[in-house]
């Protein structure tokens, strides 16, 4: 990239002297926004298709328009194309192209419109365009997590609170939990792409222009829903790329939660799963370690998108209207942003299915902790025992349990009956992991019978949602 010449060609009129070398460097980004030339190319397709319908430009310029736009779209892929720092911008660097390529008409491209509508325009086609890739691997993930809930809908696991062992569930149920949060942030994202999708396009540089240009017309082209009502508003804010930003900080929040259990089952303490070796790295000193890195490094990167979330929303904060140089800014957050978010997405749903359940740790330690002990509560109320007395005559049996080393299920009618004479034989099929799961047969309960039941729901809602990216 050349800066050797420091005069910009788009403004020189009104300058006396050439722009400092340093400030034009400093001033540009076209080392980052060279990212959007596609969706500047087509803005600027359809803005020449729509001038030359109503009557700005003739036919003949619109050829020329079009195929000389054609051509910079082809030398930017196959990377013949010569960015410069002194050209600013992705905006001016093509503009600058096309005039060079086929003269003074080219220099026509740019009536009725500003850096600043073509700019709101080419963030809003391309985030909506990542959107799209986001919405499938999230829907990937999400298959995913339906897929190993179904296969472990009566797998038995200690369920926590306070990281306590608290109650027996379900590791289809427990998986299902995740799939519930990612769910909403797809729901989140489908509602940031709603919004984001008006054309700013022909807000011109804050107050509309004195062209008869026609928004619909481009906004159509463009494959929005229509024109943005006020060119004050289109030009200034941001709002949409925190939006994406603040879904993508849930996404991670939720993946960081979902990467944390991973971790923690993956390891000797737990041992309640294990991760593929290609998910994995060594140590290059301890031969025997296997490092869970994918749900570490997904865990890590939340930070990322916390962080640009912040940024874009302190850019945003206070600008007066209209458009100001700050929403230079907001490119590398949002970039960033996509990226982290679309890759952490692909590594958990190729991982995810991947997971294997180590059964029958996952039951051992469910049969410790006396995880059960709800249930036997529960069964000394259906004996016509107040919820607060039972509640106190198994904290006594447990008790005792602790002292004896023995869990709930293995003492003997005779000792249990010390605690409470209204216990009798039948209470071993609650006291079972298998019974205490199976009696939560309710919406959004354990029983292996309401997972496979949320599955299949779950399944028809990503059959609707497919349709709609
Ligand atoms: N590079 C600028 C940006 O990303 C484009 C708009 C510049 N407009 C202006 N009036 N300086 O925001």
């Amino acid at each position: 990239m050349s800066d050797k010449k420091s005069s910009n060609q788009s403004w020189g009129g009104r300058f006396s002297e050439p722009t400092d070398a340093f400030v034009a460097r400093f001033t540009a980004s076209v080392n980052f926004d060279q990212r959007l030339y596609k969706q500047d190319i087509e803005g600027s397709q359809a803005h020449a298709a729509m001038l030359t319908q109503v009557g700005i430009l003739n036919e003949q310029e619109h050829q020329q328009i079009k195929t000389g736009l054609d051509e910079i779209l082809n030398d930017i892929e196959t990377g013949i194309f010569q960015w410069s720092v002194e050209l600013e911008d992705v905006h001016m660097n093509i503009e600058a192209a096309l005039t060079a390529k086929i003269g003074v008409t080219g220099k026509k491209l740019h009536t009725g419109r500003s850096r600043n509508d073509q700019v709101a325009t080419d963030i809003r086609l391309w985030l909506r365009s990542e959107i799209t890739t986001i919405q499938r691997e999230l829907h990937r993930l999400q298959e995913g997590l339906l897929f190993i809930a179904e296969r472990e809908a009566s797998t038995i696991m200690p369920g926590f609170t306070h990281l306590q062992t608290a109650q027996p569930v379900t590791f289809g149920h427990h998986l299902l939990a995740w799939y519930e949060m990612l769910a909403r942030d797809q729901g989140r994202l489908a509602d940031c792409k709603k919004r984001l999708n008006q054309s700013p396009l022909g807000s011109a540089a804050l107050a509309g222009t004195t062209y008869p240009i026609d928004r619909a017309y481009t906004a159509k082209l463009l494959g929005f829903e229509g024109p943005t009502a006020n060119s004050l508003d289109s030009v200034s804010d941001r709002d949409f790329a925190i939006e994406f930003c603040a879904f993508a900080s849930l996404l991670m929040t939720h993946l960081s939660r979902a990467s944390e259990e991973l971790v923690l089952w993956a390891s000797a303490q737990f041992d309640f799963i294990d991760l593929p070796d290609r998910f994995c790295t060594g140590s290059s000193i301890m031969p025997q370690k296997k490092n869970p890195d994918v749900p570490e490094l997904v865990r890590g990167k939340t930070g990322r998108t916390h962080g640009h979330l912040i940024s874009l929303l302190t850019l945003m904060k206070s600008q007066p209207l209209a458009y100001n140089k700050d929403n230079q800014e907001d490119k590398e957050p949002l970039f960033d942003c996509v990226d982290t978010v679309r890759d952490c997405l692909r590594a958990f749903a190729d991982m995810v299915p991947a997971i294997t359940a180590k059964k029958d740790n996952m039951y051992q330690a469910a049969q410790r902790g006396f995880s059960t002990a709800t249930d036997l509560a529960d069964y000394l109320v259906g004996k016509d025992v107040a919820f607060r007395d039972a509640h106190e005559i198994v904290g006594s049996a447990v008790a005792y349990g602790i002292k004896t080393g023995k869990d709930l299920s293995e003492m003997s009618i005779d000792e249990l009956q010390k605690f409470g004479g209204m216990i009798t034989a039948d209470v071993f099929d609650v006291l079972t992991l298998e019974g205490s799961v199976a009696a939560r047969n309710h919406i959004g309960g354990t029983a292996p019978k309401q997972v496979t039941f949320a599955v299949a729901r779950a399944r028809q809602q990503l059959a609707n949602q497919v349709t709609t990216f």
